[in-house]
């Protein structure tokens, strides 16, 4: 699932800057860094939606390797009947980080996750229920599978993820509109960017059709249900 997902991901990205594509079951957008450089941190808000039934749905922010994403340091929510917050470096696991910040529906969840340009062997993902100050902040050593010295920072990813099982199609909950805010990518050379312009991507069907409708602006990222 994964594979196929992130296959369909790279041929968008290989069509340029501004592009769209379809990914199986993530809508959002993936910003690439400039040739010369990498990112070191990436930082956006959202809102968490009110969310219901059996689907399973993730809200989250993170740096990839490449735009192959094989490599990927994250942190955010996911909804699986009850809401919970997490931090990742896939492929590693996931730790589970609710104790620490408990999740509403309506609360303001900021992630920022960052990697130095000089020292890639930990990152670092921050999440943080603004509203009440529950913050979190976790260091996490580079996946067994990954070097440090090469390792390269080059996507900058907001996503909204549904979920699958094996040979099924994608299930989405009611999710309306999810908003990432404030959204900013930093550069090795310590130039911040933001999302606009950025590669979308849209949760898809395996028959077609198109659960989603992504925007970007200069520092938003916009993930409409359809
Ligand atoms: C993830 O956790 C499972 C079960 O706890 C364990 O078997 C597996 O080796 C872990 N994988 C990694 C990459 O740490
Ligand atoms: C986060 O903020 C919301 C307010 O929007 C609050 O209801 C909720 O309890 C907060 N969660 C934590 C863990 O502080
Ligand atoms: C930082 O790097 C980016 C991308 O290479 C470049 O566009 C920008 O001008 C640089 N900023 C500074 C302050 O050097």
């Amino acid at each position: 699932m994964r594979c196929l997902a992130f296959t369909s991901l790279v041929i968008g990205l290989l069509i340029g800057t501004a592009f769209a594509a379809f990914d199986q079951n993530r809508a959002g957008a993936v910003l690439k860094a400039p040739d010369d450089s990498s990112f070191t941190s990436v930082a956006g808000t959202f809102t968490v939606p009110s969310l219901t039934g059996n689907p399973k749905l993730s809200i989250w922010v993170a740096i990839g390797d490449t735009l192959q994403q094989d490599i990927v340091l994250k942190g955010g929510i996911t909804y699986s009947g009850a809401l919970t917050s997490f931090v990742e470096w896939y492929p590693s696991n996931t730790t589970d980080i609710t104790a620490d910040v408990p999740v509403r529906a309506g609360d303001s969840i900021t992630v920022t996750v960052s990697v130095p340009s000089s020292d890639k062997a930990t990152g670092t993902v921050i999440v943080e229920n603004t509203t009440q100050s529950k913050k979190s902040t976790q260091e996490i050593p580079i996946p067994s599978n990954a070097d440090p010295a090469t390792l390269p920072s080059l996507a900058a990813d907001w996503f909204v993820q549904a979920y699958q099982a094996a040979g099924e199609l994608v299930q989405v909950p009611r999710f309306g509109t999810i908003s990432f805010t404030q959204c900013s990518a930093t550069l090795a050379n310590g130039t911040s960017i933001g999302p606009q312009g950025a590669g979308v991507f849209e949760i898809q069907g395996t028959s077609g059709q198109i659960y989603s409708t992504t925007t970007t602006t200069a520092s938003g990222v916009s993930v409409r249900q359809m």
